[in-house]
């Protein structure tokens, strides 16, 4: 009998499509044929994960070896060792479905460091913050994903040093606190699992792929499942990536862009950059992100291959596109591409462009929409001849208007919404977690975050209002009051939002 394969390099060509490498992986590879600038890696299969979850939770034979294989290619490709204490390989590994489940199931960045490696990449690079500012990363995201620790003890540590050091954002850390955070997080993660962080690179890398499996039949992401009839079993690919890094200073970043405005339809430039960042900076909402077009001034190479880029891509897939990318000094790379989320007035309109364009059919134009999404177009909204006063303004981050009664948990929201009532989620951000309040409130109202933060991707997608990054908002969760412009508010009052 054949031996089964179950890796794949993105430079490689595969049948099987999304089904077998996950959106994800089939994305990495047809920008990779196309020569766009995405990082050299491969993809473990769908398959390998179906095996895993059948077999009790042990991976498939071979697959350890195949994975051996592969990152000897890349180190080849890259010129850089895996473990390396002086300049080592870094990867990322990915969750990756066949269908798009965003932000359900969980990435590691940074693999491959340990103490060593941390100060040997400080010396190789001659940027120790950088240096530190990844491992840190690294031991929270393992943490997190491999052990299962909570994030709120990295979270906590995090917010007393910034505290401590009377600095709002996690760029105004300097390396010595970094050093001091890698310490306080080294003993989180020993205390939460009874031994040390792991210094092997190969260990890591080896549990990181196990979890990312394990993703796949985390709470969230079957309720996730549930909610958009995905079926149990297909299980998720996961790809591992050469790291690049936003996080090197103030000429490299991190952003999400779309190829027309995902409200609207309209075209034009859509997106959200932050500078010194990594990647999940920007979807979870930690910081607020600028507006793609201040990347012009700081690093107009990047910023314009990124719009050739993009426009290669939509005319490629023939499609609105969600784009995910990081510029390490003034160098652009890709990370994911997919079919944009979109409202269904967003869908018409760029339907509708495209023919003009030439890009699509009509017949295809009509194909392209979903006609359960129709009714968004019938989304109760304000009756535009009342009077009312604006409390406060955020992102209309999917359109709509709701009005209910505030609840400040996703459980509380889910249980009241349960019973019947008209509830608003109103959170700092949302976070995955927070699925199962998501599908059961009436609207949802954060103070961080952009356009493309959680809340406003899974809002877009379930076609619930939303409006996101109001300034103007802050909440105690323990008092469970919010404060919005001049008004205080207790739970269970009601409010109106319009996205
Ligand atoms: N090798 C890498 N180098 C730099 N950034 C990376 C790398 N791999 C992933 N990232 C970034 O890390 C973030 C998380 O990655 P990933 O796309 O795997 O998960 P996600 O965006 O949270 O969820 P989804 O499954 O919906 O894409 C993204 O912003 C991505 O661009
Ligand atoms: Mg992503």
């Amino acid at each position: 009998m054949a031996k089964s394969r179950y890796v794949y390099s993105f430079d490689e060509p595969v049948d099987g499509g999304r089904e077998l490498l996950g959106g994800k992986g089939v994305g990495l590879a047809e920008m990779t044929a196309l020569g766009v600038p995405v990082p050299a890696g491969f993809t473990v299969t769908t398959d390998a994960c179906r095996a895993y979850m059948t077999n009790g939770r042990e991976v498939p034979d071979g697959l350890d070896g195949e994975i051996d294989e592969h990152l000897a290619a890349l180190e080849e490709k890259t010129g850089k060792r895996f473990g390396d204490l002086e300049s080592p390989l870094l990867v990322s590994v990915r969750s990756g479905a066949a269908v798009s489940m965003p932000g359900m199931m969980d990435t590691i960045l940074n693999l491959g460091l340990n103490d060593e490696g941390a100060r040997g990449l400080a010396r190789s690079t001659a940027n120790e913050r950088f240096a530190l500012d990844s491992y840190r990363r690294l031991i929270q995201m393992y943490g997190e994903v491999v052990d299962g620790i909570g994030a709120d003890r990295f979270e906590q540590a995090l917010g007393d040093l910034k505290s401590a050091r009377g600095v709002s954002q996690d760029t105004d850390l300097l390396a010595e606190d970094l050093r001091g955070l890698i310490d306080t997080y080294k003993r989180v993660y020993a205390e939460e699992t009874g031994r040390p962080f792991a210094q092997d690179a190969r260990e890591q890398l080896a549990r990181a792929v196990r979890a990312v499996f394990d993703s796949w039949q985390t709470p969230r992401a079957q309720v996730y499942r549930r909610a958009n009839d995905i079926p149990d079993d297909l299980g998720t690919a996961v790809n591992v990536v050469q790291m690049v890094f936003g996080n090197k200073g103030e000429s490299s970043g991190t952003g999400v862009c779309f190829t027309r405005d995902p409200a609207t339809g309209e075209p034009g430039l859509y997106g959200e950059f932050l500078a010194n960042a990594q990647g999940e900076d920007v979807v979870a909402g930690i910081r607020t992100p600028e507006p793609l077009e201040r990347m012009q001034a700081r690093m107009p190479r990047a910023y314009a291959q990124l719009l050739e880029t993009m426009q290669r891509l939509e005319t490629h897939y023939r499609d609105m596109q969600d784009i995910e990318f990081t510029v390490e000094d003034e160098e652009l790379f890709l990370l994911q591409t997919r079919g944009a989320k979109r409202t269904v007035a967003a869908a018409l309109r760029a339907a509708v462009g495209m023919v003009e364009e030439g890009l699509i059919s009509r017949e295809e134009a009509v194909a392209r929409i979903d006609p359960a999404q129709l009714d968004q177009l019938l989304h109760p909204m304000l009756d535009p001849a009342a009077e009312f006063s604006v409390a406060a303004q955020g992102l209309n981050a999917s359109p709509g208007a709701a009005r209910g009664a505030i609840v400040f948990d996703a459980d509380t929201a889910e249980a009241r919404g349960k019973a019947g009532e008209s509830v608003i989620l109103v959170r700092w951000e949302t976070t995955p977690d927070d699925i199962h309040g998501l599908i059961q409130a009436a609207g949802i109202l954060t103070a961080h975050g952009g356009m493309t933060s959680h809340a406003a991707v899974v809002a877009r997608g379930m076609g619930k209002p939303c409006v996101a990054g109001c300034d103007a908002l802050s909440i105690d969760y323990d008092a469970r009051t919010a404060r919005i412009g001049e008004h205080e508010l207790r739970e269970g009052d009601t409010i109106t939002i319009d996205g």
